[in-house]
């Protein structure tokens, strides 16, 4: 049974499906499987936003085939890290998370680089492409650290 990594953000069309692409590209697919999701649901069946689409594909990853859904429930069960891009995220994922075990497999994921300091991946929905590309930095440094984390761990 694959290793199970949920990227969440608001919408799932700019931040988390960014997420989910880069870590996708550090691990072997065999033993790790990386989903996104958003507490939100406006988008779902959507294809990731045009800028986080052109932003990956400047860095060699294509996410064209990914589409937008709705955190659910069963995801707690599903999964066994949850990465959140926020402090809002956060709030509204630890709020979903039916047991004391759920809300243990929910991290911030900019803890990784800077630990305990609760820092936020920007939301660069209103901004423009320079935005992504700070966006794309940021999660590229922090899935780096967790993919080495979780290649030595499993
Ligand atoms: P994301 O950005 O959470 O990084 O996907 C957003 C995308 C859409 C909306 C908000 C944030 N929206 O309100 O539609």
């Amino acid at each position: 049974m694959p290793v199970k990594i949920l990227m969440v953000c608001l919408g799932n069309i700019c931040r988390s499906p960014l997420a989910e692409g880069i870590l996708q590209s550090k691990l072997p697919p065999e033993q790790f499987l990386i989903d996104s999701a958003g507490t939100g649901g406006w988008h779902t069946g959507e294809q990731p936003d045009k800028r986080s689409i052109q932003t990956a594909k400047q860095r060699g990853l294509d996410i064209t085939h990914q589409r937008g859904r709705q955190i659910q429930i069963s995801d707690f069960d599903t999964f066994d890290y949850i990465y959140v891009m926020d402090n809002s995220n956060y709030k509204n994922v630890m709020a979903l998370a039916p047991t004391e075990e759920a809300k243990s497999k929910v991290q911030m994921i900019l803890n990784e680089l800077f630990p305990n300091e609760n820092v936020d991946v920007p939301d660069p929905y209103y901004g423009g492409q320079n935005g992504f590309e700070q966006v794309f930095d940021m999660l590229d440094d922090a899935c780096e650290i967790i993919a080495e984390k979780l290649k030595a761990k499993h």
